[in-house]
């Protein structure tokens, strides 16, 4: 062989194993792992089960091209070959699970125009599933209804995603809110949107949209919608005026299209920031006394919150955690905000004057928490301040005033030692 011919074939040999491992690892994460969700119906033998099997969504383009090299199994997983118009699904995807999905007609009157005209494509008779999923990590979901894909029962593709931006939101007491919701239906024209609240297993509709029609149907005070942004983007975000704290719980959200319908749910904690005081104010005590600090943490939303006392002895440069501090029981406030107070005793001596105290509050509601202090000080440590001279003036001035009202008492009374001495003095 001839050297230039091995050159020639070193080089080609290395381009191909760069093309070959660059290609699969370009888009060997185009896949998801899921987990296929079936309800098994009792027989004789056996009760009603659940039966969990893993699969392996790979992605697809449009033209059915499977994204990434052919990938090797267990024998146990099944594999899916998923074509997502919305672009919605991801493979960052922290989890994930399918179920099959029955396409109904719906008798809520905002979906009822939908199915109106009762022609059902052939395709609803296929095998229907949703795949539900969600990034752990920055809160992203996407609800995802799965049909068939030509007549390969293994190849799906989406025909409605609802999705959302995070599926945990904090929203402050009384402050507007956008409640993220966004639909994909692809090219159908007919869609209803639904939102509902659901806290302690109670329900209740806040807003119903018949996209259709363009009829609201119902609508609770102080909710909205976006009719321009929900037209042309499919933003179906719940806009809400004023929230107060009756609306923390689960939200759903969820788009209706004849005979198929996927929704979204956001949990809502509603935040409301405690006002704290800390008293005695102003903080004076005698040395020997003991005193008890109050921290009032008052209408904060939700419950948990932790309170403590640090203090700060003159001369040192941060401030050091005290135990001991002991808390009442909380009260209920009529907007559903919580209070309470936390309590420490602290026993004076001369050492402690300057002590500057703290009460600091840990809550979802304050990122940075809350500090507030009062510097404590000891009677006789220090020179009289103004107060304790105003204070003694004032406390000389009621003496005098009380003694010499005695003294004019007693005058009256038995009338003045010396002039009676002088009388005495007289009659002899
Ligand atoms: C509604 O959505 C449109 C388009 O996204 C946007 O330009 C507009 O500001 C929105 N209106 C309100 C009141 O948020």
């Amino acid at each position: 062989m001839m050297p230039s011919t091995i050159y020639k074939l070193c080089v080609t040999l290395v381009v191909c194993t760069l093309g070959v491992t660059a290609g699969p690892t370009a888009s060997i994460t185009q896949s998801l792992a899921c987990w296929l969700v079936e309800d098994i119906p009792a027989t004789e033998t056996k009760p009603r089960s659940i039966q969990q099997t893993r699969v392996l969504v790979q992605f697809m383009d449009a033209a059915g091209l499977v994204q990434n090299s052919p990938v090797t199994l267990d024998p146990e997983t099944l594999l899916f070959h998923v074509f997502d118009p919305s672009g919605k699904l991801s493979p960052d995807f922290t989890s994930c699970e399918i179920t099959h999905h029955l396409p109904q007609e719906v008798s809520v009157s905002w979906a009822r125009s939908l199915t109106e005209e009762k022609i059902s494509p052939l395709a609803l008779a296929k095998t229907w599933y949703t795949l539900a999923a969600h990034n752990g990590l920055d809160g992203r979901a996407v609800s995802l209804v799965l049909g068939p894909l030509g007549d390969k029962k293994d190849h799906l593709s989406g025909s409605l995603a609802v999705y959302t931006s995070s599926i945990v939101q904090h929203a402050h007491l009384g402050k507007p809110l956008s409640l993220p919701c966004g639909m994909w239906k692809g090219h159908q024209q007919r869609f209803s949107v639904e939102w509902r609240h659901r806290a302690l297993g109670d329900g209740n509709l806040l807003y119903a949209y018949d996209g259709w029609k363009d009829k609201i149907e119902e609508h609770a005070q102080n909710c909205h919608l976006n009719f321009s942004a929900l037209h042309s983007e499919g933003d179906a975000s719940l806009l809400i005026e004023n929230v107060a704290i009756a609306l923390q719980g689960t939200l759903l959200c969820t788009v209706y299209v004849p005979y198929l319908r996927a929704q979204q749910e956001i949990q809502l904690v509603v935040t409301a920031k405690p006002q704290v005081t800390l008293l005695p104010a102003p903080l004076f005590a005698r040395p020997g006394e003991e005193l008890t600090l109050t921290c009032d943490v008052s209408h904060f939303h939700p419950l948990e919150i932790s309170v403590d006392f640090l203090v700060q002895l003159p001369g040192e440069s941060h401030p050091t955690l005290l135990t001991g501090k002991s808390l009442s029981a909380h009260t209920h406030n009529h907007d559903g905000t919580f209070s309470l107070a936390a309590y420490q005793r602290i026993a004076v001596t001369d050492s402690l004057h300057g002590a500057r105290y703290f009460c600091r509050v840990s809550h979802v509601s304050a990122a940075k928490g809350i500090l507030i202090s009062q510097t404590l000080k000891v009677a006789g440590v220090s020179g009289p301040s103004l107060e304790d001279i105003m204070y003694l003036f004032l406390v000389a001035l009621l003496l005098y005033g009380t003694l010499s009202y005695l003294r004019r008492k007693a005058v009256s009374l038995f009338g003045n030692p010396e002039e009676l001495q002088i009388q005495k003095n007289k009659s002899e």
